[in-house]
């Protein structure tokens, strides 16, 4: 399985396996990642799975669409490296993903 690894913001990495398909939400809340809630079960609809695609795999994950970019605008501390972990589905070509962790999400 593609392997993606959350960095918190001490700089604690936990690195865990995602079936191909599942959302990170999903991935990150099954293997108990600090930080991400995914209150609304991945609906894109309350903006606690946000987490940072490092800069060097931007291009991999693609940009947020406008749903995405609405439910961003109530999430702290966003960016252009801004993301929510359940609009990303993962895939072979993800493997190696780093994603960072946020302060915190409200
Ligand atoms: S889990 Fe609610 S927006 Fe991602």
């Amino acid at each position: 399985m593609p392997r993606v690894k959350f960095v918190e913001t001490d700089g604690t990495e936990h690195q865990i396996e995602v079936i191909e398909g599942q959302t990170l939400m999903e991935a990150a809340v099954a293997n108990l990642i600090p930080g991400i809630e995914g209150d609304c079960g991945g609906l894109c609809a309350c903006g606690t799975c946000h987490v940072y695609v490092s800069d060097d795999w931007h291009s991999s994950t693609g940009e947020p669409d406008e749903l995405e970019k609405g439910i961003l605008e109530f999430a702290f501390g966003v960016d252009a490296r801004s993301r929510l972990a359940c609009q990303l589905h993962m895939t072979g070509a993800l493997e190696g993903l780093v994603l960072y962790l946020p302060e915190r999400q409200y």
